[in-house]
């Protein structure tokens, strides 16, 4: 017990155990976990793995530790956010040293331009998306707001020359956007007290040169790079049935918790500047796709369609007790949707897979939601086994309840193995974008998916004019890469 109170720390558990870390460092991501997390349960439960999968990446923490341990990784992640901030970690960690070192320079130089915005325009469309996206509301002070739309058109025009070198300005500018903003993100995104508005507003322009900084830093220092590339396999985790079996041997993920975070709202600044929304449906759009974590997830198009008796025991009182209806539907719409997730993830499994999912329970009403154990209920249903729980870190709800984050252990069943080699055929037909491979990753569930978002929102206009490039921002950036 003791050896796995060291092995499990409750600090590696959060994103505090990467916030330091390369790269991770790059966006603070307070849903996170850290590499030594996903080390420890490699180490533990499957030393022997070669092929992992997470089907929530986030930022990609278990995908980028694996890859560095030499491992084929493959991802899913919903938010366009989160993907455009691993998808440029996996193209730069890819540079040769020459390559890595004209980009660093560049990267210098960039600093200057940085800080004298005011020979670029504001970037008017930008402006007009925010306007039609979030009303009146007023997260940015006027000069902070002038130097993001000014900033925008800088990024387009160092695009046109450098597409990497852009990218990695966007990245360095999105985790500045909320610290240099009237907001703050803690779970949801909400307005800073004044006191936190005095100490805890950073510039936006020093914000966005300290995080030049640190990926210079990063960058010049990752010498050995990543072993393997990572893999955006699909955005979506439920389109995995779409795609041919991956043979994966182990899946270590974090879903959302069912604790009312909203995972698109809290990166709607990020969303927008990335360009990723237009109006106010967009944000709407983007949350129905993705698992119903928060009561804003609930809509009446997410009808639950599994149901385990000890779910709908809970479900049952919450109905009774709860203040709000959309409480027990997205509980059951949880439970349903993560269940018909990891069924569609099944057949990916080779048959002693192990499978490790980090999870926090809730708490409704004064109703303790024991999340671990429910849905421990729901994988043993489709023939997982549980080999193991690992109480990982006692939290407080909002009310005072005691709740547990705890990681679960499984095995896949091997009298499954039979059932693998049916579903052969890839059933969609779009394409996927690792380097200058094609894979069939591109889903079209998500009608706003980063491939489409990007295609058609994110392309970079000309500074002063209006005028559309030619290539398609994303496909130039993540296909042509070589040319750098
Ligand atoms: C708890 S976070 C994972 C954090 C990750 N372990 C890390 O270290 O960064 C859960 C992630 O699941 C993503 N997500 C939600 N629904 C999804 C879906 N249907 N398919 C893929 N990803 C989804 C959210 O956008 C969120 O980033």
């Amino acid at each position: 017990m003791e050896g796995e109170i060291e092995l499990f720390d409750p600090v590696t558990v959060t994103f505090k155990g990467g916030q330091k870390e390369p790269f991770a460092r790059w966006y603070p991501y307070l849903e996170g976990y850290s590499t030594q997390f996903v080390e420890a349960i490699l180490e533990k439960y499957a030393p022997n793995a070669q092929s992992i999968l997470d089907p929530f990446a986030g930022t990609g923490t278990t995908a980028f530790t694996a890859s560095q341990l030499n491992k084929t990784a493959y991802f899913c992640e919903i938010n366009p956010v989160l993907q455009f901030l691993s998808l440029t970690k996996i193209k730069i960690r890819q540079l040769s040293p020459p390559q890595r070192a004209a980009l660093v320079q560049a990267l210098t130089e960039t600093k200057l331009s940085v800080k004298k915005l005011e020979k670029f325009s504001q970037d008017h469309s930008l402006h007009q998306t925010y306007q039609a996206t979030f009303g009146d509301s007023l997260f940015f002070n006027a000069p902070v707001y002038d130097q993001v739309l000014r900033i925008r058109s800088y990024i387009d025009e160092v695009t046109l020359e450098n597409p990497l070198l852009a990218n990695l300005i966007t990245a360095a500018v999105l985790s500045a956007l909320v610290p240099a903003s009237r907001m703050k993100r803690s779970g949801d995104l909400r307005y800073k007290t004044p006191k936190e508005l005095e100490r805890q507003t950073v510039p936006f322009i020093e914000g966005t040169c300290q995080n030049i900084e640190q990926m210079i830093h990063d960058i010049r220092n990752d010498v050995d790079g990543l072993k393997t590339e990572p893999m955006l396999i699909c955005e979506d985790a439920r389109s995995l049935n779409n795609i041919s079996p991956l043979n994966i041997d182990t899946v270590i993920t974090s879903p959302p918790y069912v604790n009312g975070t909203n995972y698109f709202r809290n990166t709607k600044i990020e969303l927008w500047f990335l360009r990723c929304l237009k109006e106010k449906k967009d944000l709407t759009r983007f949350r129905a796709a993705a698992l119903t974590a928060g009561i804003n997830d609930v809509t009446v198009s997410k009808t639950p369609t599994l149901s385990h008796p000890d779910v709908q025991k809970i479900v049952s009182k919450l109905e009774t007790h709860a203040y709000d209806s959309r409480i027990p539907r997205m509980i059951a719409s949880y439970f349903s949707e993560i269940t018909s997730i990891f069924k569609t993830i099944l057949p990916h499994l080779t048959p002693d897979a192990t499978i490790a999912i980090d999870i926090g329970d809730s708490c409704y009403a004064g109703i303790h939601v024991p999340v671990d154990r429910l849905l421990s209920a729901c994988l043993q249903d489709l023939g997982l086994k549980q080999i193991d729980h690992v109480p990982l870190r006692k939290r407080k709800s909002r009310g005072g309840m005691l709740l547990e984050q705890s990681l679960l252990i499984f095995k896949h069943n091997s009298n499954q193995k039979k059932k693998l080699q049916k579903g052969n055929t890839f059933t969609g037909a779009l394409v996927g974008i690792s380097s200058n491979k094609i894979y069939p990753t591109r889903d079209h569930r998500l009608l706003n998916g980063i491939g489409d978002t990007l295609d058609t929102h994110c392309v970079p206009t000309r500074a002063n004019s209006n005028q559309l490039l030619h290539t398609i921002w994303y496909k130039h950036l993540f296909l042509k890469m070589d040319e750098f």
